[in-house]
């Protein structure tokens, strides 16, 4: 929902074009300067520390919103503790023919099949080394994926981690979008394996000339059965993940969807009505992979307390993307006063007090729920 009558007008007069569009004058309004957060008070009780990265905040704009790094700076300026920009791929490319992107508004739910459009590695870093050079605070993840004309799509993720390794906080490989072909075959055993090693050992030769050892975490669909999920776990624990993003959009449809003409578009659903679906997923990856490893949760996250499920499910860090599409800018600060205050009111220190508490619940319900 809407936090304020700006968000509102906003909303309404953004919604009145095509959702690309609007999208498009989104980016530039936050390049201009013209939509600008309020500012946040810190908050030690919202603090996460992972791998070597102090989050303000679990709270992240989840990839596919800042495709080509263009905003990251004004987009942590709304409050988020955290940006994923991407899917990145090697070469420039524009994705699947127009119209793909819609919006179901009576769900709070997005359906796209974008199809990994984006400028590519080379147009990204110049914008991410020239933040560097002015600035080296903000947590910025990059999101590295394959084009789709790609000979070998292990390859192109390995130059992900070489292209952005000096200016990356964390790496999320995302082998999960429904939108590129045969790209969700690589969450196969076998396949799987290869890429972590692959891109694993390429993070290693990186960190010698980085000084740093960039995290890298897997990004992985909701469409998953208990034993594929079985193996994605054990591969990601064997080979020394350092944390996974549960989850990507969905190809299914739940039969609950009010906006009947729109969901037979083909492509990835997003927003409220995937909650529970990626919820259970991240609850069972969280049983699978044991406390250690840290977890991002993402899929249906639009408000304080569908932000602290996903951290009761099992999640250190959460994103969203299409929440703040439906309720805009004020949404972030909004989230944050309220997570602090119902934190406080239970007598909480810290996000790891109720890490994990309805965990068990959320993993014994079926993953097709
Ligand atoms: C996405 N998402 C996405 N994910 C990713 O890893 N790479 C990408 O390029 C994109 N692109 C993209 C475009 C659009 C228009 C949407 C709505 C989503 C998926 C996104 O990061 C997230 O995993 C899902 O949208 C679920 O979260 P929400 O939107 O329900 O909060």
């Amino acid at each position: 929902m809407p936090n304020t009558l700006l968000d509102t007008l906003t909303r309404k007069a953004l919604f009145t074009l095509d959702p690309e569009t609007a999208h498009h004058l989104s980016i530039l309004a936050l390049k201009t300067g013209l939509v600008r957060g309020a500012k946040l008070p810190d908050e030690p009780l919202l603090r996460v520390k992972l791998w070597d990265l102090d989050f303000p905040n679990p709270l992240g704009l989840a990839a596919g919103y800042d495709k080509n790094a263009e905003v990251p700076d004004a987009v942590l300026g709304l409050g988020f503790g955290a940006v994923e920009v991407g899917t990145l791929t090697p070469k420039a490319q524009p994705g699947n023919p127009k119209k793909r992107l819609f919006r179901l508004v009576e769900d709070d739910a997005v359906i796209n099949r974008m199809g990994f459009n984006n400028e590519g590695h080379a147009a990204a870093h110049v914008r991410l080394t020239a933040r560097m050079k002015k600035h080296k605070s903000g947590i910025i993840g990059v999101n590295v994926g394959a084009n789709k004309d790609s000979k070998d799509r292990i390859e192109d993720y390995v130059k992900g981690i070489a292209a952005f390794a000096d200016v990356a906080s964390f790496f999320t490989v995302n082998i999960s979008s429904p939108n590129t072909p045969g790209l969700r075959d690589l969450q196969a055993r076998d396949a799987l394996d290869n890429l972590l090693a692959r891109v694993l050992e390429e993070r290693d030769t990186q960190t010698k000339w980085v000084n740093r050892k960039v995290p890298i975490l897997l990004k992985i669909a909701p469409d998953v059965d208990e034993f594929g999920l079985d193996d994605i776990c054990s591969v990601a624990v064997a080979r020394g993940i350092d944390g996974m993003v549960v989850s990507n959009t969905t190809l299914d449809r739940p039969a609950r969807l009010k906006c009947t003409s729109v969901a037979h578009e083909m492509g990835g659903l997003s927003g409220t009505p995937i909650f529970n679906k990626s919820t259970i997923a991240l609850a069972k990856t969280r049983k699978r992979v044991g406390p250690a490893m840290p977890l991002i949760g993402v899929g249906g996250v639009n408000d304080a307390i569908s932000a602290l499920e996903k951290i009761r499910a099992g999640a250190n860090l959460v994103q969203f993307y299409t929440g703040l599409v439906y309720g805009g800018v004020s949404t972030v600060s909004y989230m944050l006063r309220i997570m602090a205050a119902e934190l406080k009111d239970r007598g909480v220190k810290s996000l790891d007090d109720i890490r994990g508490e309805s965990c068990e619940d959320w993993a014994k319900r079926p993953l097709n729920s």
